[in-house]
């Protein structure tokens, strides 16, 4: 660790200490504390992710300078936004505070929700890519949950901050996110060089079955990974779904709703089609043969054809002829 890194961490620590401060102390947090409280966080929670609040006025400006804050550090720390005349102003205000922490457990960025959601300002904004920060790096709460990560034998893969926290609260302790709904190759380097099961647990609305269809591809380049699918109903995330059902149930999901990406991706290849006609049903029939032709237990095999044979009332033979010439126009 150089000293210009040591003293960008040691900026974002302390600022990361005055947000939280801010929050559980003074009477300028009490909305963003409320609002924590309505979503279900507990103190303890709170107090282990070091939530904080930004308040409407300037904040970490006067704080750092009164301490004598090089000027050029704190150019460089994301924390401001910079005008014409290189004044500097508290980048996050209003928001309730997310201490992104790297894979050492130091505070390496930020990223800030609304109170509440309005047109002209995105929910959550987060700091700047800077010598600390890269977005496609950042695994949120992977410090925290590498012993559990190493105990369960898996790791849970969640969409957003609020998810993982809601998870940890509930004793599901492995979860962790990447920054929004795209999982990069970096993070996943990262992952599996601490477990080679992996959940993918996204949100049960289009945008996450779409990051989930996109994580699996992404995942199965890594073919020593053993996948799994959590799809929550009816379009919740997973906090929405820990707060409408109680831990419990939430534990429980996350251990029986387990389903393999193929099964997945059946439902996923399908969810737009009325399959009322001929002409859909083979297409609908045609999108999945790739998928079959993937799989390689023949147990596994059989049980989709099975279904599908079933389903569509068609002879399984047919389907086995047909899958034998996508093998082979692929091979
Ligand atoms: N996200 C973001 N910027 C936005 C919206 C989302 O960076 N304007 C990222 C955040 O990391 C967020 C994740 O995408 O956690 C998932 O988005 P979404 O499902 O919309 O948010 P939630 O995590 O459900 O947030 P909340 O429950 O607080 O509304
Ligand atoms: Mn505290
Ligand atoms: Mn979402
Ligand atoms: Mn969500
Ligand atoms: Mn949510």
């Amino acid at each position: 660790v150089d000293s210009k890194t040591g003293q960008l961490i040691e900026l974002h620590e302390q600022a990361a200490k005055l947000y939280h401060h801010i929050l559980v102390n003074t009477e300028m947090g009490q909305p963003a504390l409320d609002y924590l409280h309505q979503r279900g966080l507990t103190d303890a929670t709170i107090e282990q992710y070091q939530l904080g609040f930004a308040p409407g006025q300037r904040l970490l400006k006067p704080f750092f300078e009164q301490r004598q804050a090089d000027y050029q550090l704190l150019r460089q720390s994301g924390l401001f936004i910079e005008n014409t005349q290189g004044e500097l102003r508290d980048r996050f205000t209003e928001r309730v505070m997310f201490p992104l922490r790297n894979a050492s457990g130091h505070v390496a960025a930020f990223s800030g929700r609304v109170l509440q959601k309005t047109e002209d300002q995105p929910k959550y904004l987060n700091s700047p890519e800077t010598a600390l920060f890269t977005k496609s790096r950042l695994l949120f709460n992977f410090d925290l949950a590498r012993p559990a990560i190493r105990q369960a034998g898996e790791v849970t893969l969640f969409e957003g901050y609020m998810d993982v926290i809601s998870a940890a609260q509930a004793g599901v302790l492995n979860g962790i996110a990447s920054m929004g709904t795209s999982l990069t190759t970096e993070q996943i380097y990262a992952i599996e060089r601490t477990t080679d099961k992996i959940n993918v647990c996204y949100d049960g609305d289009t945008p996450g079955q779409r990051a989930t269809q996109r994580a699996i591809g992404l995942l199965q380049q890594h073919s020593h990974l053993q996948v799994s699918v959590i799809q929550l109903p009816e379009g919740q995330d997973p906090d929405e779904y820990r707060r409408a059902h109680g831990d419990e149930a939430f534990q429980q999901v996350m251990q029986s709703a387990k389903e393999t990406p193929i099964r997945f991706q059946l439902r996923y290849l399908r969810r737009e089609r009325a399959l009322d006609t001929d002409s859909e049903r083979l297409a609908y029939l045609n999108d999945v043969m790739p998928l079959l032709a993937q799989v390689t237990e023949p147990v596994a095999l059989d049980l989709y054809l099975n279904q599908l044979a079933s389903e569509f009332q068609l002879d399984k033979a047919a389907l086995v002829a047909q899958l034998k010439q996508v093998r082979q126009s692929t091979a």
